[in-house]
């Protein structure tokens, strides 16, 4: 595997944190940390955050993504976004299948394909999520479960588009509970993508994928995540909140 096909990307989940007047607040104090980040820096942000942070990053390296996405272009989803209109605005990335959809909000594995669809239809750049929960772990199916998420999620996308499409590791068990995957674990997984990604897509384009992990990552154990060889980056939610911390993940890559 050759790390240097590949630019690393610590992207931020803010998860439903922050209000517009906040999202500018915490984008100002961040921005002169990341500055010269060897890394791609994006922050996930609420819907009605994303005005706010497109113009407060204008001019930074530090670029916007949305949360999740409708697959349908328009028409009568009360509640819903389409990709067409995050677009519109400009925002160039969009988070889709993250376990708390898929918890909480009744995402399958199936509504998650049909938005990744949308997304690349539309021209946005993917996060997409996958990840086993404990009980998968413990019973010995992790493999299984990941590469299923990922194969019906990219069902139809082709090796061009594959390019705009991000995967991100994360362990279920790990997000939000101060339990992080060890490196060793979030390499194997990752590794493991990477040669479903080389099955499905060639070795070239599974080299140039960039494979996130996520779950519970922080300023202190960012650098040694970050290090391993298939991990090209990292999805943080709660350390993404605190300026400080979330550039400390950022200068730990690249
Ligand atoms: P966490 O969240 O860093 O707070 O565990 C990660 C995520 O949900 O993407």
């Amino acid at each position: 595997m050759n790390k240097t096909l590949r630019t690393p990307v610590i992207a931020g989940n803010w998860k439903m944190n922050n209000t517009p007047d906040e999202t500018a607040a915490l984008i100002a104090a961040l921005t002169p940390l990341v500055a010269n980040a060897e890394s791609t820096v994006v922050i996930a942000v609420p819907f009605v955050d994303i005005a706010a942070a497109l113009q407060a990053t204008l001019g930074s390296n530090i670029a916007v993504a949305a949360q999740n996405v409708h697959w349908e272009t328009n028409g009568a989803f009360t509640g819903e976004v389409s990709a067409q209109m995050l677009k519109a605005i400009g925002v160039p990335y969009v988070v889709i299948g993250h376990s708390e959809r898929r918890q909480y909000f009744g995402e399958t594995d199936v509504t998650v394909q049909k938005r990744v669809r949308a997304a690349l239809n539309a021209g946005l750049q993917v996060i997409l999520c996958v990840g086993e929960v404990l009980g998968e772990r413990k019973g010995g199916i992790t493999a299984q479960i990941v590469r299923a998420q990922t194969e019906i999620a990219l069902a139809g996308v082709t090796a061009e588009e594959l390019k705009s499409v991000i995967i991100a590791y994360e362990p279920v068990w790990a997000i939000g509970t101060g339990e992080t995957a060890t490196p060793e674990q979030a390499n194997e997984v990752c590794a493991i993508l990477r040669d479903l990604l080389a099955r499905l897509y060639g070795k070239d384009a599974a080299d140039r994928a960039v494979i996130q992990y996520g779950g519970s990552m922080n300023d202190q154990n960012a650098a040694e995540l970050l290090a391993q060889p298939d991990v090209d980056g990292g999805l943080i939610g709660g350390a993404s909140l605190v300026a400080e911390k979330f550039a400390v993940i950022v200068n730990a890559a690249g």
